[in-house]
């Protein structure tokens, strides 16, 4: 098969390489369909995850189950599934307490040695393991790009707006509109926000924003962001505020414009240590919550894309086929004009 290997720093090829096969009874192959870049590949390649060179990339794919092990009984040959961009074994003793971000045998696929050495969905073929706790079945309405989403982007997206918004009628600042920023905006009309303010450099990632939800947005390279959620506010600033963007720009406008109680959720990871100002947080009441995107709750999100409650797919603005995924990957690294992400046709 062919799959995307990272040798070096930014340097990564499509290569040959041995098919993958069962080595336990707990894994299933999945033939890849779809694949997509994430912000999170952009990491890896430029260093910031330290992680040893030598390894396949990509942790957002959807495919057909090809092969399963003896122990899988909840899929066959021929199921459409969406991976998790980290499964989990489901009976390990963090995984047993719900905590299945810590999985004490987990990884990410696609991120090397130092995430659990998993296999890349940049590939034709992935060893996805532990199979019955992590895949998911795809519903029948609901298309590749649609389902691609919710190994990754969508379920953080998610995450981080149920874990700002407390209760409805509250507005809603998204700082950092690339693809988990747009699933936050989108997400954000399940929880009843008043109104949902984006923020980013990039215009037409503001358009799209509004595309998805956003009643606002501010572009802090024409205007001063502070003074501008003041205004939209009346003062008062955002209750809840999600970071997808993870810079220390948007970090130190935290709580300048934070509502009195707010509720941060951060889910952009910072290339390097960032400087916050607690002082000012503790003085504003303010209550922050970092973490990982919630996969157990895959298959929520893909009933609410089934019952047509979400559609992420327009976050897909381009796609391109599997033999040109470099010039893909170095597009979305190099944030090409327009592109926000691109959906990669496997097979
Ligand atoms: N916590 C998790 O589980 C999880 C999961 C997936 C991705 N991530 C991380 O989330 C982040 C976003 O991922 P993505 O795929 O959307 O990447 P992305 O790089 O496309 O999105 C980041 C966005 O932030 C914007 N931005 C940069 N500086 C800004 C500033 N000063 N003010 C406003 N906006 C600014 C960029 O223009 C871009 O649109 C990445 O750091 C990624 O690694 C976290
Ligand atoms: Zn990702
Ligand atoms: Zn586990």
């Amino acid at each position: 098969m062919r799959q995307v290997y990272v040798s070096d720093l930014n340097t990564y090829t499509l290569v040959d390489a041995p098919d993958p096969v069962i080595e336990r009874p707990s894994d299933v192959i999945v033939k890849v369909t779809t694949t997509t870049v994430c912000g999170s590949d952009a990491h890896i390649l430029a260093g910031h995850m330290h992680t040893p060179w030598g390894f396949p990339l990509g942790h957002e794919f959807v495919g057909v189950v090809h092969q399963v092990g003896a122990a899988v009984s909840n899929f066959s040959p021929g199921d459409r599934v969406v991976a998790p961009a980290a499964p989990w074994c489901g009976t390990c003793p963090a995984c047993r307490r719900g905590q299945i971000q810590r999985c004490e045998r987990g990884g990410i696929f696609g991120s090397g040695a130092a995430y659990g050495g998993l296999g890349g969905g940049h590939a034709e073929y992935v060893r996805v393991p532990w199979a019955d706790s992590c895949l998911s079945r795809i519903p029948d309405g609901v298309s590749d790009a649609q389902a691609l989403t919710v190994g990754d982007i969508l379920t953080t997206g998610w995450t981080a707006v149920r874990n700002a918004v407390t209760a409805p009628g509250k507005t809603l600042l998204v700082f950092g509109v690339g693809p988990v920023g747009l699933c936050a905006v989108h997400t954000a009309r399940l929880y009843g926000v008043a109104s949902v303010i984006a923020v980013d450099t990039v215009t037409e990632r503001l358009n799209l924003a509004k595309a998805l939800g956003a009643d606002h947005v501010i572009d802090p390279s024409r205007q001063e962001v502070v003074a501008a959620v003041a205004e939209l506010t009346g003062g008062r600033g955002a209750e809840a505020v999600v970071d997808a963007a993870g810079v220390q720009a948007t970090v130190s406008a935290w709580e300048p414009v934070a509502a009195i109680g707010a509720r941060i959720a951060m889910v952009g990871i910072p290339a390097a240590p960032v400087e916050l100002n607690l002082t000012a947080m503790l003085e504003k009441n303010i209550t922050l919550w970092t973490g990982l995107g919630d996969l157990g709750q895959m298959n929520t999100l893909l009933a609410l894309i089934e019952s047509g409650k979400l559609d992420p797919s327009p976050i897909f603005t381009e796609t391109v086929p599997f033999d040109n995924i470099e010039n893909a990957i170095g597009e979305f690294v190099n944030r090409k004009h327009g592109l926000v992400k691109p959906l990669v046709q496997v097979s």
